[in-house]
């Protein structure tokens, strides 16, 4: 029976059969796996990692606070993981998420997710971006924070109303060429920046009218980054911007530290030159704010020309402990007054950032002259930086800055701070008080009144109600005419004496 003429017709029929089935399967994985990989650029545009990483690092897993006024909101875990990720989304659950901040199962969500700028993004964008999750490492486990808002924030529902008031107040801008409209997608959608730097109104929504105008970010402050040439990045270039996006640094003017450079590590970094030249584009058209404290420009770009051509120049180190004080051949009395701002700035500064302040900018330690958290108005990120140090992780290893929370009191932080502004900052003058630096270090935020006394409006409230409802039933009680009616007499009993009187 198997003859190979038959056997050699059936393989051609097979084959003849199988074969555009086979191309069209083959197109179909290469199809998925560049939707896959557009959806990996859209999860990095958008900075879903920055939140929603785990406490130890592991991708997607969740358990990242956000600290709001209200208190801290954890994100959940979004890995592929079907139990306790988002592996049973369709695109339609994420579609909802990320447009009108509700998950399937109907909650919502507060905008420490934030929805209210992934709402613009293309449906193109989210299909991509769900065909990318659906790859992601399961994680078998809950977060182990819990997010725990205090009365009445705790309340999901109270979102119907803020999503009324404030979903849709954005308006796009009109007018754009090609480059500046992407960047603007990228600016206002996928890469939420406004989220940081757009201030607040007494909702805690957007505040449009301030648009990318600076806002404070617990102990951080994201700066002004509309086109205002003192204020702003209007003295930027566009290149230096996008410099400032691939590297965390800009020249020796700029290094991202605290928030941003997060959003450097796992966001800008990763997009291509073009996207971030078109942020960069977009930035330089942002209508203007000015912030009349900021008598001098925030980039004096002329130091930073200085700075590019400058020589390295290996300082003499100091430092506290005699030990390592003795190492570099120096004794403490070397240091004049060791508790004075110049000899503070001797003991923990000037070891990387030099006796001049110009640090040693070709192996990347930071100079001070020139630096825009030195010369900015708003002495918060100076402070900030010294608290909290620089910890940023980019793709080319650099030196980092240690914080100093732990080694100096608010009172010597203040002191350094107004020395540094003064000798590098081109300050005349500079009074940054210890309280100053306390209020900085506690992270505190000023809020609305609204935001403030919600919980006492919100008991006044029930206590409203309850009065109400109270008085409704004694009036009706008394207003009802009592009839005796001897076949319900046995439940007239149980009623309170007053009724019972005629009994
Ligand atoms: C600025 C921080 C932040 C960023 C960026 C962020 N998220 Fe979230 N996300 C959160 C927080 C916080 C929550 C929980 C909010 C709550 O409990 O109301 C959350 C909730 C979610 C949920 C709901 C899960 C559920 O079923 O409960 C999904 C899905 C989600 N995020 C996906 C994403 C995706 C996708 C991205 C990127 C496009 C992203 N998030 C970016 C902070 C963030
Ligand atoms: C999570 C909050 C956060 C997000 C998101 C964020 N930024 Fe920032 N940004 C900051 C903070 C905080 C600083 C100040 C950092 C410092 O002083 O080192 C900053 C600094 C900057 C600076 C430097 C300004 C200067 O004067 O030195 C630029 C430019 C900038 N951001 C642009 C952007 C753009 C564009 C986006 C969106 C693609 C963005 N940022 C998203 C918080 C954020
Ligand atoms: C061990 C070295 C080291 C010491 C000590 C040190 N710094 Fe730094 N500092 C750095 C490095 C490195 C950077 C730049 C980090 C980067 O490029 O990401 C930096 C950056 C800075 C910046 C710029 C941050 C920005 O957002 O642009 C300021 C301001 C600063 N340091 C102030 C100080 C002050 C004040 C002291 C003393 C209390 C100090 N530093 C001590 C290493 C140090």
């Amino acid at each position: 029976m198997h003859h190979p003429v038959f056997l050699a017709a059936g393989l051609a029929l097979t084959w003849g059969l199988s074969a555009p089935l086979f191309a069209a399967e083959q197109l179909d994985s290469s199809q998925s796996a560049s939707l896959v990989e557009q959806g990996q650029y859209i999860a990095k545009a958008a900075d879903c990692l920055a939140c929603h990483v785990g406490p130890d690092g592991t991708p997607y897993a969740g358990g990242k606070p956000t600290a709001t006024p209200m208190g801290d909101i954890i994100a959940p875990n979004i890995s592929s993981s079907k139990k306790y990720g988002i592996g049973d989304y369709s695109v339609k659950d994420l579609t909802r998420v990320l447009r009108d901040g509700k998950t399937p199962s109907g909650r919502h969500l507060y905008p420490a997710m934030p929805y209210p700028a992934y709402r613009g993004m293309t449906d193109e964008d989210i299909k991509s971006l769900h065909a990318y999750l659906k790859t992601t490492a399961a994680v078998e486990q809950k977060p182990s924070a819990k997010t725990d808002l205090k009365f009445p924030f705790s309340m999901r529902w109270l979102m119907i109303g803020w999503n009324a008031k404030n979903l849709d107040n954005y308006q796009a801008p009109q007018g754009l060429d090609d480059q500046a409209a992407r960047g603007q997608y990228l600016v206002d959608h996928l890469g939420h920046c406004g989220t940081c730097h757009t201030p607040r109104n007494s909702m805690m929504g957007s505040d449009y009218d301030q648009y990318l105008g600076g806002a404070q970010l617990g102990n951080w402050f994201a700066p002004n980054i509309t086109s205002d040439q003192k204020s702003g990045i209007g003295a930027w270039s566009e290149q230096q911007l996008a410099d400032y996006f691939k590297t965390g640094q800009m020249g020796y003017a700029a290094q991202a530290a605290g928030p941003m450079a997060e959003a450097v590590h796992y966001s800008l970094q990763y997009l291509n030159e073009e996207d971030r030249l078109a942020i960069a584009a977009y930035l330089k058209s942002v209508p203007a704010i000015a912030d009349d404290a900021q008598q001098q420009p925030v980039l004096d770009t002329r130091i930073n020309e200085t700075l590019l051509h400058r020589e390295p120049k290996v300082t003499q180190v100091t430092r506290y402990e005699e030990r390592e004080l003795a190492q570099q051949g120096l004794k403490q009395e070397d240091i004049s007054d060791p508790d004075s701002a110049n000899g503070l700035y001797a003991q923990y500064c000037a070891s990387c950032h030099g006796d001049e302040g110009y640090g040693q900018t070709t192996s990347f330690y930071a100079s001070l002259v020139g630096n825009t958290t030195v010369r900015s108005a708003n002495p918060r990120n100076l402070v900030a930086v010294i608290l909290k140090g620089v910890e940023f992780r980019g793709a080319t290893p650099k030196p980092l800055m240690p914080g100093f929370e732990d080694k100096l009191n608010h009172q010597q932080i203040a002191t350094l701070a107004n020395y540094v502004r003064t000798e590098f900052g081109a300050y005349s003058n500079s009074e940054i008080s210890t309280d100053d630096v306390a209020y900085i270090a506690s992270g505190k935020q000023k809020v609305s009144a609204l935001i403030r006394y919600a919980p006492l409006l919100a008991w006044l409230g029930i206590i409203l109600v309850a009065v109400i409802i109270i008085a409704g039933v004694w009036y009706w009680r008394r207003r009802r005419p009592v009839r005796v009616n001897p076949t319900v007499s046995q439940t007239n009993l149980d009623q309170p004496p007053h009724n019972r009187s005629d009994l």
